[in-house]
């Protein structure tokens, strides 16, 4: 016996960064939109303990030991219930790694539920949720899906209606970068300066619950960008070639380095990610539609 669950990976189409607290996390206004981008994770008993593989382009660059955001979830789990992690967690892969897009957030939701559904432990949504919190800042919106408001350390959830399909090109880049790295380089930009308490933007919550693409172009933003440019310069150049392509908005997901297009139809993003792929700015490119389902068992 065995349980597959489907996770997709993340775009923030806004996400304001407040000043760095004592426990060194930053408070967020974090609007996640869920885009259909998926690992799948399956978990299978198991005789000889926890075990991960992995498989996929990006698999190499995925560590298969007790720091995967996989594992640690299973273990959670077998500590809350009282029982051996006895289970082979299978990640087919298809997320960017380290790409700012919640892969490995995904992956420890896709367990969480996955081990659950395998142990029957009858564990409570809440109870799931506080456990993806615990694991880390983007893990509840990877169980939860669709589009949502991170407020704390973005792990505090308001969901968010959305009116309509918007249709995205990704571009992954030839390295990955560090989400803490980028928050200290943003850290390092900010000295001195006074930094402005993060809220939900009204025209980026408006724009996701008309399904307007044209509005959200103009509405989005990423304080993290500044700091992911910094340490990434060539990302400008896939920005520019995205922009140049017909992007209604580009902008770097997440902490980057993958690059964000939002385009105004299928045909576009299409084009757009045939204009990418030749530029020679980027590693692969991806098109994807949000908003997407959470974390399901198929
Ligand atoms: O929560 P998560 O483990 O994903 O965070 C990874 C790192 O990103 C943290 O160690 C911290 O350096 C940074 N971070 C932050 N503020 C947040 C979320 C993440 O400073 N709200």
């Amino acid at each position: 016996m065995s349980v597959t669950v489907r996770v997709p990976a993340k775009v923030n189409v806004q996400l304001a960064v407040g000043a760095a607290r004592a426990d060194g996390f930053h408070d967020l206004a974090n609007v996640f939109l869920a885009v259909g981008l998926y690992d799948e994770i399956t978990a299978t008993p198991s005789s000889q303990g926890l075990r991960i593989t992995c498989e996929g382009p990006d698999a190499g660059q995925v560590p298969l030991d007790r720091t995967n955001l996989a594992a640690r979830a299973a273990l959670a789990l077998a500590e809350r219930y009282g029982r051996e992690a006895d289970v082979h967690l299978h990640i087919t892969k298809d997320i960017p790694v380290a790409g700012g897009m919640a892969g490995g957030s995904a992956d420890a939701a896709g367990a969480l539920v996955a081990c659950d559904a395998l142990w029957g432990t009858g564990a409570s949504r809440d109870e799931l949720l506080a456990i993806c919190a615990e694991l880390g800042s983007d893990v509840p919106f990877s169980l939860v899906g669709g589009a949502a408001l991170g407020t704390g350390r973005g792990e505090k959830l308001t969901e968010l209606e959305v009116g309509g399909t918007f249709h995205w090109v990704f571009a992954t880049a030839g390295r990955g970068l560090s989400t803490p790295a980028v928050y200290r380089e943003l850290d390092r930009l900010a000295k001195g300066r006074d930094i402005p308490e993060p809220v939900a933007d009204q025209a980026v919550l408006d724009a996701l619950a008309k399904g307007d693409a044209d509005a959200l172009a103009v509405a989005v933003t990423n304080d993290l960008q500044p700091a992911a440019l910094s340490l990434f310069p060539e990302l400008t150049d896939t920005l520019a070639a995205g922009r140049a392509a017909g992007a209604l908005a580009a902008l770097v997901s997440g902490s980057g380095p993958t690059t964000a297009f939002l385009a105004s139809d299928a045909k576009s993003a299409s084009d757009i990610a045939g204009v990418l792929r030749a530029s020679g700015t980027c590693a692969t490119v991806r098109t994807a539609q949000g908003p997407a389902a959470g974390a399901t068992v198929v």
